[in-house]
C-alpha cells in the first residue's frame, strides 16, 4: 500500500506534493513525509508519524520550498509507524526516495550493505533501495537513470518508487513492478503518482506504465525504458471526465456522503447498459464470450469478496450457470480445476488489490475462457489486463470503508445476471420483473436513506458493546457478513455473521444478554425458518434488532428491536437492506468517536500482499 507523489517543474511544488498525498491518504496514513531538493541543490525534508495534517503542521512550522521533490503517505509493513520509519529515506545526505510494495530479499541486501560499511536508521525494507541507488552513484559513477535501473535489478518484491539527487537537481527517476504508478503530462512539467487520482488537480493527461517500466523525468523531459532497457513511448491518455469532486460538503465524513450517493451511483451504473454507444459493456466481444458461458468463478478480497457471494445465488438461481466465489489470496495459492466454459470475474473497487491481480496474473492459458474485471477505476491495472471490463459508475470512494462501490458491484452483477440468464433460458415475465426491479432500484436506495434517524437511533444500544452477532439466510447471509465487516472495520467492535442455521452449531454457546444480535428478516421463502433462529436466541437471553420486511409479522418486544424496512421486489433487498446495515455501522462507530473514514491499521487500496 502507501502512496507515492512526485513533481518536476518551473515553479513551486510542496503544495502540489501535499495536496497529492490528501488524495492519496486512502492508500495509508500512519505517517507521511515529503523532501525537496532547494534552490541551492540542498535536500530538505519533513516526516511525520501520523496523518497528513501532521506533515502539514510541520510544514507550516518550517516551511520547505524547491521545483522538484517527492513525497509519501505510508502503511507501514516493515517497521512501526514512527518518524524515522516514515518516508522518504535518504542516503549520503544526496540520494532520497519514496517507496510503495514490499522488497522481499531486503535481509540479503541489507547486509551487503552495512559489509560496504552503509548505516541503517529505519527497520524498513524501503532502506535498502535508497543506500543501493547511492552505491551506484557514488562507486560507478552511474547517471541517476543507470543507477535505478542497476537497483531494480536487484530487488525481488513489488514496489513502485520515485527517487531524486542533489546531483541531478532537475531529474526525476521511477520504476514499478506489481504496484501501481502513473506518470501525469503537464506542459513544462511532469508528475508521478500512484494513482493519478493525485494529480488530477494539475493535469488530465497520464501515461500508464507497465510492468518494470523506468522512467526519467525532468520539466521538459521524458524518457521511458522496458524490462529490457530500451527507449520505449506509452500512450498518453486524456481524461475527459472532470476531476472527482473531493469535498465533503454538508456532510460529516466521506462515508456518509457515498452512502447517500448511492441512488446516483446506482443510476449512473445502470443506465450505462442502455447505453448503446458502451461498447466496453454489452459489445460484441462481450456478447460472443456470454454465448459460451457455462460457468463463472468470482474472485476478490474484502468487501468485493462479498459482492461475488451475493452474486452467486442470483447466477445460479436466475441465470442457471454455476458459480463458484473465493478470496484472492487463498485462489492464487491453490491447484485448482475449473471445468471448460468458465467465465473468471475478478471484483475490485480500486482495481489494484495484489492479491486480486495476482490471482488475474497467475492463471493459466486456456484455464478459463475469458476474464471480465468488475472495477470502478477506469484505466487501474485489472481493467487493463482482463478481457472484458463492467465499470462500476460510483465516482471516487474515498472513505476506507467501501459503501457505494459495494453496492454498484452488486447492481452490475444483477445486470450481468440478466444477460446470461437471457441465453438460458430466464423466463420473459421472470426477466422484465428484474428490470424493472433494477430501474426501481436508486429509489429504493433513497427510502432507507429517509430511515437514517430511526437507524441513528437504534445503533445507541450498539455503542459499548464489544461483541455482536449478524444473522442472514440465503442471499442474506453474505449481506450479513458485509454488514458484521463493515461494522468492524469502523468501529472496532468484534462482529461475526452467521448463516442462521448454523447457530445451533456452535455460535448459541455465545448468546447471552452481553451478545446483541442483528438479523436481516426479508419476507422470503426462508422466513418461517429464520423466525425459529430468533426464537433460538430469545429462549437465550439474546436482545435482538431485526431489519424486517413488512410482511414478516414480526412485533416488537422489550427483547426485539424491529427497523421496519420499506417493502420493495425480492430481487433488489440485499442491496436495499445493505444499505441500512452501512448506516448502522456507520452511526456505532460515530457514537463511539472512532475514525470513520480512515480506520486504524486499514488502507482502502492494498497493493501489497
Ligand atoms: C481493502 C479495503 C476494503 C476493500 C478491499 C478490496 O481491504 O479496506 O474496503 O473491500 O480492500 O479492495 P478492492 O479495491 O479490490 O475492492
Amino acid at each position: 500500500m502507501c502512496g507515492i507523489v512526485a513533481a518536476t517543474a518551473s515553479r513551486e511544488v510542496s503544495e502540489i506534493l501535499m495536496e497529492g498525498l490528501r488524495r492519496l491518504e486512502y492508500r495509508g496514513y500512519d505517517s507521511a513525509g515529503i523532501a525537496l531538493i532547494s534552490h541551492n541543490a540542498a535536500l530538505q525534508m519533513h516526516r511525520r508519524p501520523g496523518k497528513v495534517k501532521e506533515l502539514e503542521y510541520a510544514l507550516k512550522q518550517t516551511p520547505i520550498t524547491g521545483f522538484i521533490g517527492i513525497a509519501h503517505t505510508r502503511w507501514a509493513t516493515h517497521g512501526e509507524p514512527s518518524e524515522l520509519n516514515a518516508h522518504p529515506h535518504i542516503s549520503g545526505g544526496r540520494v532520497a526516495v519514496v517507496h510503495n510494495g514490499i522488497i522481499e530479499n531486503h535481509g540479503k541486501l541489507r547486509d551487503e550493505l552495512i559489509e560496504k560499511g552503509y548505516k541503517f536508521d529505519s527497520d524498513t525494507d524501503t532502506e535498502v533501495i535508497v543506500h543501493l541507488l547511492h552505491f551506484n552513484l557514488e562507486t560507478n559513477e552511474k547517471s541517476l537513470p543507470e543507477a535505478l535501473r542497476s537497483v531494480v535489478q536487484r530487488l525481488e518484491g513489488a514496489f513502485a518508487l520515485a527517487a531524486i539527487d542533489i546531483a541531478h537537481p532537475n531529474q526525476i527517476v521511477a520504476s514499478r513492478r506489481d504496484s501501481p504508478l502513473v506518470i501525469g503530462v503537464g506542459i513544462g512539467e511532469y508528475f508521478i503518482a500512484s494513482d493519478q487520482l493525485a494529480l488530477r488537480q494539475v493535469t488530465d493527461r497520464f501515461i500508464y506504465l507497465e510492468e518494470n517500466d523506468t522512467v526519467l523525468v525532468t520539466p521538459d523531459f521524458l524518457e521511458v525504458r522496458n524490462r529490457d532497457d530500451v527507449v520505449v513511448q506509452r500512450k498518453v491518455s486524456q481524461i475527459t471526465s472532470a476531476p472527482e469532486e473531493n469535498m465533503l460538503g454538508s456532510y460529516s465524513h466521506f462515508m456518509q456522503k457515498e452512502i447517500y450517493e448511492q441512488p446516483q451511483a446506482l443510476r449512473s451504473t445502470l443506465n450505462q447498459t442502455s447505453d448503446p454507444e458502451n461498447p466496453s459493456l454489452f459489445g460484441t466481444d462481450t456478447e460472443k464470450t456470454f454465448d459460451k458461458v457455462k460457468a463463472i468463478q468470482v474472485v476478490a478480497c474484502g468487501t468485493s469478496y462479498h459482492a461475488g457471494l451475493v452474486a452467486r445465488y442470483w447466477l445460479e438461481e436466475l441465470a442457471g450457470i454455476p458459480c463458484q466465489v473465493e478470496i484472492a489470496s487463498e485462489f492464487r495459492y491453490r491447484k485448482r480445476v475449473s471445468q471448460p466454459g468458465t467465465l473468471l470475474i475478478t471484483v475490485s473497487q480500486s482495481g489494484e488489490t495484489a492479491d486480486t491481480l495476482a490471482a488475474l496474473r497467475g492463471i493459466s492459458p486456456g484455464e478459463f475462457l475469458a476474464t471480465l474485471a468488475i472495477s470502478n477505476v477506469e484505466n487501474s491495472t485489472l481493467v487493463r489486463e482482463s478481457d472484458l471490463a463492467f465499470m462500476t459508475k460510483a465516482g471516487a470512494e474515498v472513505g476506507v470503508a467501501s459503501t457505494k462501490a459495494f453496492t454498484t458491484q452488486l447492481a452490475s452483477f444483477l445486470s450481468i445476471t440478466l444477460a446470461l440468464g437471457r441465453r438460458n433460458g430466464i423466463p420473459e415475465d421472470k426477466e422484465k420483473e428484474i428490470s424493472s426491479a433494477l430501474d426501481a432500484l436508486p429509489d429504493a436506495v433513497s427510502s432507507i436513506l429517509k430511515m437514517d434517524y430511526q437507524i441513528r437511533h437504534l445503533s445507541a444500544q450498539f455503542t459499548r458493546r464489544n461483541n455482536m452477532l449478524f444473522l442472514g439466510r440465503g442471499v442474506y447471509y453474505p449481506v450479513a457478513m458485509e454488514g458484521a465487516l463493515k461494522l468492524k472495520e469502523i468501529s472496532y467492535i468484534h462482529a461475526e455473521a452467521y448463516a442462521a442455521g448454523e447457530l445451533k452449531h456452535g455460535p448459541l454457546a455465545l448468546v447471552d444478554e452481553d451478545m446483541p444480535v442483528v438479523a436481516i428478516a426479508p419476507g422470503d421463502q426462508l422466513l418461517e425458518k429464520l423466525r425459529s433462529n430468533l426464537e433460538e436466541v430469545r429462549a437465550r437471553g439474546g436482545q435482538l434488532s431485526v431489519f424486517a420486511d413488512p410482511h414478516s409479522g414480526l412485533e416488537p418486544s422489550s427483547d426485539l428491536s424491529i427497523l421496519m424496512m420499506p417493502n420493495c421486489v425480492e430481487y433488489i433487498k440485499p442491496i436495499v437492506y445493505t444499505v441500512a446495515l452501512q448506516l448502522l455501522a456507520y452511526y456505532v462507530a460515530l457514537n463511539k468517536g472512532t475514525d470513520v473514514d480512515k480506520p486504524r491499521n486499514l488502507a482502502k487500496s492494498v497493493t501489497v500482499e
